[in-house]
């Protein structure tokens, strides 16, 4: 069982830290993604999970066991780089081999494994070419294969897909997805696109600055942010923020203003509200209705509209903010035209001047 714990892990280089005491408990065959903003430390983690960065504070533990100074070849894990080191002398084959040759694989189980990663990557009629007559897509593919002959327990990602076009992106996304669900094993993958952690993860874990913002399934985070930051992150487009200010709090139901002067009531957890407060009200794109009734009706003027057939994306302004709204691409949307979009009230989220989500408890009426 290759089940995986980081404890209060930190990491420094001289004074200078960068991980500020990691805890995550994986479990045994998941598909957990790490997302975040460049620099945020998704690569230190990783690299520290591989034994390729020493822990400077913590522990790591693989299958129950303390593996925080083992080496990296002794941990049962195998990890992608977005850059890759082919051997150059070597043909694609003898790349994928090499690794099962050192550790003394007979010949059937490395023909049949390096075979069967070279379907799954679409490698098969480049198994003879050298790195240099591959293109770096395709390098990249012979890296992952690299791995999957190894069959270790747990895969370790580090962009993998960075170098690849947009369609083979996605190929690789589904063929890694497809991966994951045949080998049952854990893996670990790092990307700051969210769209790949939204469609491949069991679990998501959002980094910033060296923290874990939220850790949760790819719908607990779009519909449960635990602060505006993750709430911007997950979602695409990001979700719209608009300003608002307490207009009255009696217990759990506040009602705050909108820019255009409409005030909005909802019953939401919080701290200390105060009739005055600034807050942020949050609305996803896609939970905006055009043609429809709701809750909410905000009178926007498109001054973009972005066609994609299927959906159109507008975007506008509501007093100075501006807006993006997602509408189905068979609708009348007509640029520069005063449009109604609705929104229901528990689509809504509040954040508190700090950026902490006010959760909704139930919505109450709402007031013109
Ligand atoms: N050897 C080092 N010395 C000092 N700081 C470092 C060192 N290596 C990394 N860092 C810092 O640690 C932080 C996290 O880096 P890391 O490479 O983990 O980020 P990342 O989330 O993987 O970013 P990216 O998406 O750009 O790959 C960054 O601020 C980086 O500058
Ligand atoms: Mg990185």
């Amino acid at each position: 069982m290759a089940d995986l714990q980081l404890k209060k892990v930190f990491k420094r280089y001289g004074k200078v830290e960068t991980i500020h005491g990691v805890d995550l408990d994986i479990r045994h065959g998941e598909f957990i993604v790490f997302v975040g903003p460049s620099g945020c430390g998704k690569s230190t983690l990783l690299r520290m999970i591989a034994g390729l960065e020493e822990v400077s504070e913590g522990d790591v533990f693989i299958g129950g066991k303390d593996v925080t100074t083992t080496q990296p070849s002794k941990r049962g894990i195998a990890m992608v780089f977005q850059s890759y080191a082919l051997y150059p002398h070597m043909s694609v084959k003898e790349n994928m081999s090499f690794g099962l040759e050192v550790t003394g694989e007979s010949k059937d189980v490395i023909e049949e494994r390096v075979a069967e990663a070279a379907r799954i990557l679409k490698l098969e009629p480049l198994l003879d070419r050298k790195p240099r007559q591959l293109s770096g897509g395709q390098r990249q593919r012979v890296a992952i294969g690299r791995t999957i002959v190894r069959k270790p327990e747990v895969f370790l990602f580090d962009e993998p897909l960075s170098n690849l076009d947009a369609e083979l992106r996605v190929q690789m996304r589904i063929e890694i997805s497809r991966l994951h669900e045949q080998l049952g094993n854990t893996m670990i993958y790092v990307t700051h696109d969210q769209v790949e952690a939204m469609t491949m993860a069991d679990r998501i874990v959002v980094l910033r600055d060296g923290n874990i913002e939220q850790v949760g399934t790819p719908m607990e985070l779009y519909h449960s942010p635990c602060n505006q930051f993750v709430a911007g992150f997950i979602g695409s487009p990001k979700m719209n923020f608009l300003p608002v200010s307490v207009t009255s709090v009696v217990g759990q139901t506040v009602s705050v203003r909108l820019p255009d002067s409409q005030e909005i009531t909802l019953n939401v957890e919080h701290g200390e509200l105060a009739v005055g407060d600034s807050m942020t009200l949050g609305i996803r794109p896609e939970h905006f209705l055009h043609g429809e009734s709701a809750d909410i009706t905000l009178q926007i003027k498109g001054d973009v509209i972005e066609r994609l057939g299927g959906t159109t994306y507008v975007y506008g302004e509501l007093d100075g903010q501006t807006l993006i709204i997602e509408a189905d691409g068979e609708k009348d949307i007509v640029r520069g035209e005063l449009m109604d979009f609705s929104f229901h009230l528990n689509r809504c989220h509040l954040f508190d001047k700090d950026g902490i989500a006010c959760k909704q408890l139930a919505v109450e009426a709402a007031a013109a």
